[in-house]
């Protein structure tokens, strides 16, 4: 699979309505939004009312990034807000088994994601649960930072890890996506990329996502 979910961390939020109009019309799978807290990361983004908001006029699904420390206090409030698959950090959870069937039990798709420098192997007995497990190719907290070359190895240790244990999770990458390491991503395994810079700072967004999706062919 080739999916493409941008993130609208880098999009213009005085005219954040036409970003998503412009994510409606174009070949991206999901609408990426980072969820921060100014504790699990160094940086405070959207919330609720917002999240709400971009529900009312979107029409792909709301993939839902929690930067967030103990995120199972608002799992519920998220899924009432619209979103459609909600990741979590491994390091952000101390019952991360707990949080995941939290998730599905509001009847959302459950992610789990992982810092760069957390190895692959702590989620073995995990990965059976989740829909996608989400390999952080950044330091989480920014948008437009370089990415981590290492990335790559990991997104073929997940790969391999999903083959071994038969599942069928999504394995999507974030930070640091460009049209420069799209197709070693893709090559190495992975489902969905994530990409905000790379997208937003093009002069067409919406022909970005179309050639990040392309790199697969
Ligand atoms: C980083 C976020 C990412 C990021 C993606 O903390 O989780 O989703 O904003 O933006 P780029 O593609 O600019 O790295
Ligand atoms: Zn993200």
């Amino acid at each position: 699979m080739a999916m493409i979910a941008p993130s609208i961390l880098s999009a213009d939020f005085m005219h954040l309505g036409d970003a998503i109009s412009m994510l409606n019309k174009s070949e991206a799978d999901f609408i990426h939004l980072d969820i921060m807290d100014g504790l699990f990361v160094p940086n405070i983004t959207i919330g609720f009312p917002v999240i709400k908001q971009i529900r009312t006029i979107a029409v792909k699904p709301l993939d839902v990034h929690l930067m967030i420390v103990k995120p199972e206090r608002y799992i519920q409030t998220f899924a009432d807000s619209g979103s459609d698959i909600i990741t979590v950090h491994y390091e952000a959870c101390t019952h991360l088994h707990r949080t995941v069937q939290q998730i599905k039990q509001c009847g959302k798709k459950a992610g789990v994601s992982i810092n760069p420098h957390t190895p692959v192997k702590v989620l073995e007995y995990i990965v059976s649960e989740v829909d996608m497990v989400l390999i952080m190719s950044v330091n989480p907290g920014f948008a437009a930072q370089h990415f981590i070359p290492f990335s790559i190895d990991k997104v073929k240790e997940l790969y391999s890890l999903r083959q071994q244990k038969n599942a069928s999770f999504l394995i999507e990458v974030d930070g640091g996506v460009s049209i420069e390491n799209a197709l070693s991503l893709y090559k190495a395994g992975a489902d969905v990329l994530v990409a905000g810079n790379s997208i937003f700072s093009d002069a067409n967004p919406a022909q970005m996502i179309t050639q990040l999706k392309a790199m697969k062919q």
